[in-house]
């Protein structure tokens, strides 16, 4: 694993822009995939502003992304759909049509597991995730695969854990329906991507951070399967590295990368 810590939140949010303008600047067909939550607010901010700052174009590029509440509609103000519209998709060249968030309306469990295997055909078709950005839950979790979610999953349905409800609590309404259960793309999806970029900040992360790179691989700390991929990149701001024992060496293997890349080595 690439782990890179940064001062700020801000800084976090530049490194990750960087990363995506970058696969989008060298793939012919960019395909990225994208989450949701506070942490990526902060990127998509940035992507919209080097859009129309005419430093990017997305019109080439495909998207998908990690998750979505099972029986809200997608025009639902908490839907994921709705979440990526109003912080990217609204302000930025792709085309609608080439964005794709998991359908996941219906009740019916035979339609979303339909849903589920035609979102996992639709990303074989597009050649498969170049990037993949993921942020990281309180309890170790990537997409919604909660603790205990297989290192082979695929995506499905997932029941969200009592502390992914109460977190995201936040965003519903008083008496309002809150979804309980979530379609995500699994762990073995998430695998398959071709890099990773996982973006984590603030001190509430510090423990789920450690459990996820020092800590052993357990289906406990789902976020830890990312110890297996040979192109993950962890970018942290100085919180939610804090618990980090080797924090000093990560650090030091940043400094001796960028000295390797601008001939400055010693
Ligand atoms: C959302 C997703 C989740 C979030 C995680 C962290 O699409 O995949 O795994 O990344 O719950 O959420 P925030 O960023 O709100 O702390």
């Amino acid at each position: 694993m690439q782990v890179i810590i940064l001062p700020s939140t801000h800084d976090v949010a530049l490194y990750a822009a960087d990363r995506v303008v970058d696969v989008i600047n060298t793939k012919t067909n960019p395909v990225l995939g994208l989450a949701t939550g506070s942490t990526p607010i902060a990127l998509y901010e940035e992507l919209v502003a080097r859009y129309q700052a005419k430093q990017v174009s997305f019109r080439q590029a495909v998207s998908f992304n990690l998750d979505e509440y099972i029986g809200i509609t997608d025009s639902h103000e908490q839907s994921y759909r709705t979440f990526m519209n109003q912080h990217l998709f609204d302000h930025i060249d792709i085309a609608k049509s080439n964005t794709h968030v998991p359908l996941a309306e219906s009740k019916d469990a035979i339609v979303l597991k339909k849903s589920a295997q035609d979102y996992e055909a639709s990303i074989q078709q597009a050649g498969g995730i170049d990037l993949q950005i993921l942020g990281i839950g309180l309890n170790g979790h990537i997409g919604f695969n909660e603790p205990t979610s297989s290192f082979a999953s695929r995506t499905r349905i997932k029941t969200l854990s009592e502390s992914t409800v109460a977190a995201n609590k936040r965003f519903f309404k008083a008496g309002e329906y809150q979804p309980q259960l979530a379609l995500t793309m699994g762990i073995g999806s998430i695998l398959d991507s071709r890099a990773v970029l996982l973006m984590a900040t603030g001190k509430a992360k510090a423990e789920a951070v450690k459990a996820m790179i020092e800590g052993p691989l357990s289906a406990m700390c789902p976020a830890s399967a990312l110890q297996l991929h040979e192109a993950t990149t962890i970018v942290l701001d100085e919180d939610a590295a804090s618990l980090l024992a080797l924090k000093d060496y990560y650090q030091w293997c940043e400094l001796k990368r960028q000295q390797l890349y601008e001939g400055s080595l010693t």
